[in-house]
Formats: structure tokens, C-alpha cells, sequence
């Protein structure tokens, strides 16, 4: 095994923060780098005693050649030093000679970069074509290169499969222009991982360029297909639009997502590319289990769960799944989860609050909002789901898997914690949370949240029709409470 470190530049970007963990997994030290120490200092394996975090501008030489100096191998997963700038190319270019000027000074073993399937000096996208010069650079240089070549990659935070699940999430009639029935080989984010460090671990791939795909050839319908039936969205009406369209789609994708418009138009060029064929398969040499389009897409909506219990990602599991969402990842990424909370500072203990906060339920009581909680109940019969009718099951105790009228304990923590899971019939998930924190020895904070990821565009209209309540809702049951506990109520509900 290597004794001296592997660089990955680009380790706060989607490829590179789900590198890093794959190259500590197969026993590497790691210097992670990127422009921002703050954001490096984010992610989930920051603390590793095998990583070392470093600033760098791959635009400025002499802070390349030092972050370089002493490792073994680079990865060079820079998307584009500054998409916004129109002149992106001619500094990505300069990029791409300072590191091969760079490797060459410091005795680097080898750059392994992962560019785009496509990515050719006549393509029609401005950044296709740049990545390809990019290519070029770095195999020009005496250090050998290894280029990977991949196209759509699945899995929460990938630029353009975000793109597609915002698409079919939002819109219940897609207009499709041609780029959407492209045939592609979408490609896991975890396969990927896998053949990055893979190259590192079979020499042969030195000096080579290499293509990566998964195990189908799906259009991008397909994939939004695929995502609807795995999040039970309704079937989409597809009404088909001749010709690529690649600006007018990029308003389109700005409209419906909320990605950055110049990633937006960078990616909507890319994708309005005639996808090119898998030439020289990377399974020639480096052999792994593909995992097909609907096991990535299950992999990622595992999170889900996560959202709602909001569990810091280092106490759920220690490093995420790739397919995951990462801390330090933008906001937008693996789709909106929308939260409302309000709280009150008591004078009383954890203990206090807790005990009315454990009979929750009984006998109908839930401390205010009971029309609301009757009302909403009512309007889930009628829609053939339980509604209010079953009660609680246990009025002693609370444990997980218990049952409170139409929800569902999923965790509870005495003293401290209860979190419920809504089971009434809605375009989404929803859950309710209660925190109790202790702010010193007299003072206790309960904060009550109420969350809900929706499903679709019915579920984005549900949560914006019934939210405006909340503020009222949930300041009525915070007042009852306090009433219950019989203490001074020290601030709020704010
Ligand atoms: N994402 C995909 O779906 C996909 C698909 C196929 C191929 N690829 C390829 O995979 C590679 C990585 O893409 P990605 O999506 O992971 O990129 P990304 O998320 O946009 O990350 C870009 C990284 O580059 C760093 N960076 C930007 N300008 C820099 C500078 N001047 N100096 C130092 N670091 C700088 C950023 O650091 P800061 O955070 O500090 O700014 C960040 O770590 C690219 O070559 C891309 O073409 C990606």
C-alpha cells in the first residue's frame, strides 16, 4: 500500500467529497483540496487522522506545486474553476497546465481525471468541447494520465440527475425535447467511485482513456420513469417537442429547479448532446457488480428516512452512501424538504415538560389545535385513509412503532425527544417533532417542528396551502403545554 498521501483536487465537489471516504476504505491517505477550507471542514470525514485538508487554487502555480509536493498520485476532479465566467475554457485550460507542470516538478505518479462521455473538440456544448482540450493537456504532459469518461451519473447531489427528478417531480405533463429519448448508459455514483480508485490499483490503466456506463441503455424518460414508479409519483404525460432546444430547455430546467443557471445551461448543453457510445469499456480491466438504474435511484431515497429524523449524519452512520446526501452538499440537492417550527423557554425542568409530552394523544388530548387535528382527521377518512379513530396504543408508555391516531412513534427519547410519523393519506411524508433541550438549571426550551417532504407538485401545493395554519397550530399546543406544566413561561412561543 502507498505510504505517501493521494490528492484529490476537487474533494468539497460531488465526485471528489465521495472519493475521499472510498480511498480511506481501501487504506490511502488522503490531501483533500479545494478552494474553500470551510466547506472542507464540513464534510463528514474532515476528522479522519488519514486525511489532511489544504487550500489550493489550481489557477495560481505555486499554491498547485505545493499542495502536490509529497503525494503520490492526483485526481483531478475540478468541474470548472468558474462556470459563470464566459471565458471558463481559457482558465479550466490554464488549470490543466499548471498540474501537469506541477506533477512533473513534484515526481507525481500519476493524474486521473474524470471528464465527459461526449466530450469531443466539434461538440456543439461549449463545455464539452473545453473538457476535451482538457483531456488533451493532461495527456500531453510526461506524467502518465488516466481519463475515465462518464456520462449521466445517478445518485443525490449528480448535477443531472437532479435535474431529471425535479423535473418529473414538478411537472405532471413533460414537454420533451429530443435530448430527453437520447439512449445513455447512466452509471451508479458508487460504480464510479469504484473505478476511480480502481485505477489507482491496476497500473495498466496508466496512460489510458476509458469509458464508463452502466449495465442498461435508458433515455433520460426512462430514468424520470423509473423515479416516478420508485417514489410512486402518478404517471407523467410525456408530450414529445422536435429538435435538442438546448437554450430554450435550459430556461426550462432554470424555471422548474432550482439548480444555478449557469449550471443549468452548462448541463442542459451536455445533455442535449448526442450521448456517445461506450467506445473502450473500463470492465476490460477493472471488474464490479453495475448496479442497474432502479437500484441507484432506491439507494439515494433511502435518505429519506434521515431527512425526517434529522439525526446528525455522524451519529446515523458514519460516512453517508455516496447515493446520499452530504453535509457541505448545496441545499437544492436530493429535493426539498419543508420544515416549520416554533418554541417556548419554560421555567422547568426536562422532566416537567416530559411528562405532559408523554401523554400525547390520550383520550384525544394533543394540547390545542384539536378542531385542526379533527378537521384534517375527517378529510383523511373521506379520502379512505384512518383518520382520528384509532387512538393510542398504549396510554402508559411510548416506544417506537406505537401508534397515536393517524401517526406513528418513530423515535422517542425521554426527556428529550419524540418525533412522530404521519400516517393520514397525503401527497407526501410528514412527521412532528418535539425537542426538549436544557438551556441551564432552570431554564428548558421545547421546540415543536412540523415537516414534510412533499411528493410531486400536489405535494408542493399541499404543504403551501395548509402551512399558513401552522404558525397558529403549533403556538396553541406549545401555550397548552405550558399551561399543563403549571411554569413561568420564560419566552416565546417564537
Ligand atoms: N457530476 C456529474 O454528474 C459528472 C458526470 C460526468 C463527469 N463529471 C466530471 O467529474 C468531475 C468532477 O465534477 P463534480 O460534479 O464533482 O464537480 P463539482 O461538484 O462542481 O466540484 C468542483 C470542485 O472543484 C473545486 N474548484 C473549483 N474551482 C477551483 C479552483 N480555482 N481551485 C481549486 N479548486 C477549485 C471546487 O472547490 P470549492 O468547493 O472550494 O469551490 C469543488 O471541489 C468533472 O471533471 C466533471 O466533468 C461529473
Amino acid at each position: 500500500m502507498e505510504s505517501k498521501a493521494v490528492l484529490v483536487l476537487g474533494a468539497t465537489g460531488y465526485v471528489g467529497s465521495r472519493l475521499v471516504p472510498r480511498l480511506l476504505d481501501w487504506g490511502y491517505s488522503v490531501r483533500a483540496a479545494a478552494q474553500s477550507l470551510e466547506k472542507l471542514n464540513l464534510r463528514p470525514w474532515a476528522n479522519n487522522p488519514r486525511v489532511e485538508l489544504t487550500a489550493v487554487n489550481v489557477l495560481d502555480p505555486e499554491s498547485l506545486t505545493s499542495v502536490c509536493k509529497g503525494c503520490s498520485d492526483v485526481y483531478y476532479l475540478i468541474h470548472s474553476v468558474n462556470p459563470s465566467d464566459i471565458n471558463f475554457a481559457k482558465e479550466d485550460r490554464q488549470a490543466a497546465h499548471h498540474l501537469v507542470r506541477a506533477a512533473e516538478q513534484t515526481g507525481i505518479g500519476r493524474i486521473i481525471y474524470l471528464g465527459w462521455l461526449g466530450e469531443e473538440e466539434d461538440s456543439p456544448s461549449q463545455y464539452l468541447r473545453s473538457r476535451s482540450q482538457i483531456r488533451k493537456i493532461l495527456q500531453s504532459g510526461k506524467v502518465p494520465a488516466t481519463i475515465l469518461r462518464a456520462g449521466m451519473i445517478i445518485g443525490t447531489a449528480s448535477g443531472s440527475f437532479e435535474i431529471l427528478r425535479y423535473l418529473v417531480k414538478r411537472q405532471p405533463i413533460l414537454f420533451a425535447p429530443r435530448w430527453l429519448a437520447t439512449k445513455r448508459q447512466p452509471i451508479a455514483i458508487r460504480n464510479v467511485l469504484d473505478y476511480l480508485v480502481g485505477c489507482l490499483r491496476y497500473p495498466e490503466t496508466a496512460g489510458k482513456t476509458y469509458d464508463l456506463g452502466g449495465p442498461e441503455v435508458l433515455t433520460c424518460l426512462d430514468v424520470m420513469k423509473i423515479y416516478a414508479e420508485e417514489t410512486k409519483l402518478p404517471k407523467r404525460l410525456t408530450i414529445p417537442i422536435p429538435g435538442f432546444l438546448p437554450k430554450l430547455s435550459s430556461y426550462g430546467i432554470h424555471l422548474v429547479t432550482p439548480l444555478h443557471t449557469c449550471l443549468a445551461r452548462g448541463l442542459s448543453e451536455v445533455l442535449s448532446s448526442e450521448a456517445s457510445a461506450i467506445q473502450n469499456p473500463i470492465d476490460r480491466v477493472i471488474t464490479q457488480k453495475l448496479l442497474d438504474c432502479r437500484q441507484a435511484i432506491r439507494l439515494s431515497l433511502e435518505q429519506s428516512q434521515h431527512e425526517l429524523t434529522d439525526e446528525p449524519q455522524k451519529e446515523a452512520i458514519s460516512i453517508p452512501p455516496p447515493e446520499w446526501r452530504y453535509a457541505g452538499d448545496p441545499d437544492w440537492t436530493g429535493g426539498i424538504a419543508c420544515k416549520y417550527a416554533r418554541s417556548i423557554t419554560l421555567k422547568a425542568l426536562p422532566s416537567e415538560i416530559w411528562e405532559p409530552l408523554s401523554k400525547i394523544g390520550a383520550a384525544g388530548n394533543w394540547y390545542g389545535g384539536s378542531l385542526f387535528w379533527k378537521l384534517r382527521g375527517l378529510l383523511d377518512r373521506l379520502t379512505g385513509g384512518i383518520g382520528m379513530r384509532l387512538g393510542r396504543t398504549d396510554f402508559q408508555n411510548l416506544n417506537p412503532g406505537d401508534r397515536i391516531d393517524f401517526w406513528r412513534v418513530l423515535r422517542v427519547k425521554s426527556q428529550a425527544r419524540l418525533l412522530l410519523v404521519s400516517e393520514m393519506k397525503m401527497p407526501g411524508t410528514g412527521a412532528l417533532d418535539f425537542h426538549i433541550s436544557r438551556i441551564d438549571n432552570e431554564k428548558t426550551r421545547l421546540e415543536l417542528c412540523v415537516k414534510f417532504v412533499p411528493r410531486g407538485m400536489l405535494g408542493f401545493l399541499y404543504w403551501h396551502l395548509i402551512s399558513p395554519f401552522y404558525k397558529n397550530l403549533l403556538d396553541s399546543q406549545l401555550k397548552k403545554i405550558a399551561k399543563q406544566i403549571g411554569r413561568p413561561t420564560l419566552s416565546g412561543p417564537e
